[in-house]
């Protein structure tokens, strides 16, 4: 017998989810990477299968038990990236079939320019420290907004901390403006907030920085509010 998977206001939607931080090799046993638990990201992957979206989630450096859930739902695919360039080039490869792309991951800005094949070691150094030379990422973002077909929806995520008197508010709809997203998640983070732990805040601004949504609570619902932007943003461009 077969059972039945229950669906829901998603139902047909196929959505890519980036999850995660990326991190940059600088040798054989280093690297640059961020604090992104992926949990977030994941969250809004799992939310979007239950409700009945088809979903690629595209994690990066995202630990198996916080992928357990989401791996194990029948709607939901995992892929793995672990630079930049991988989650990028994953990404690229989704977006064409997407009708949603959730960029969540924590996208490093910067790469090595050169890794070294061999550990780096001190007794090679010239002086008392050295300096890693780093070269910009390619924004992926960006890019799957400036490919972006008739009826894809394109979300960004913004981690900033405020200050110098600008609120973030302020440093959101910076953002939203130079990425041109149709939706932008901005997220307070800070030394002690918004990354391992299990509750999020997130303001969802639209491509013209109009706060469409606040959305508060644990992560799954915070997840379930940018669905909710995301329906009400597709239902207004069709
Ligand atoms: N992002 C991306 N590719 C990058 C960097 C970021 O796709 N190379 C995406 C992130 O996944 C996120 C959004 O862009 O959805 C915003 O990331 P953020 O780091 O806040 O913005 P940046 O444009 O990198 O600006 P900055 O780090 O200088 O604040
Ligand atoms: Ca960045």
């Amino acid at each position: 017998a077969s059972v039945a998977i229950p669906t829901g206001d998603l139902t047909g939607v196929r959505a890519v989810v980036t999850a995660g931080g990326t991190r940059e090799p600088i040798d054989p046993v280093r690297f640059i990477g961020n604090r992104s638990s992926g949990k977030q990201g994941v969250a809004v992957a799992l939310s979007a299968a239950v409700r009945g979206a088809d979903v690629v989630l595209i994690a990066a450096h995202v630990d198996d038990g916080v992928l357990a859930e989401a791996s194990a739902h029948p709607r939901l695919t995992v892929l793995r990236a672990g630079t930049a360039i991988e989650l990028r080039d994953a990404v690229t490869d989704a977006a064409p079939d997407a009708d949603v792309i959730v960029m969540a991951a924590a996208v490093a800005d910067y790469r090595v320019a050169e890794v070294s094949d061999a550990k780096l070691a001190k007794e090679a150094a010239a002086g008392p420290g050295i300096t890693l030379h780093l070269i910009e990422n390619d924004d992926i973002l960006a890019g799957l907004v400036r490919a972006r077909r008739d009826g894809q929806t394109v979300v960004g995520f913004a981690a900033e901390t405020p200050g110098d008197g600008e609120t973030l508010l302020d440093r959101g709809r910076r953002k939203a403006a130079r990425k041109g997203a149709d939706l932008l998640a901005v997220n307070h983070v800070g030394w002690s907030r918004g990354f391992e732990s299990d509750d999020n805040e997130v303001v969802l601004l639209d491509a013209g920085g109009e706060v469409v949504a606040d959305a508060r609570g644990s992560k799954r619902e915070v997840a379930d509010a940018l669905w909710d932007a995301v329906r009400k943003t597709r239902a207004k461009t069709k």
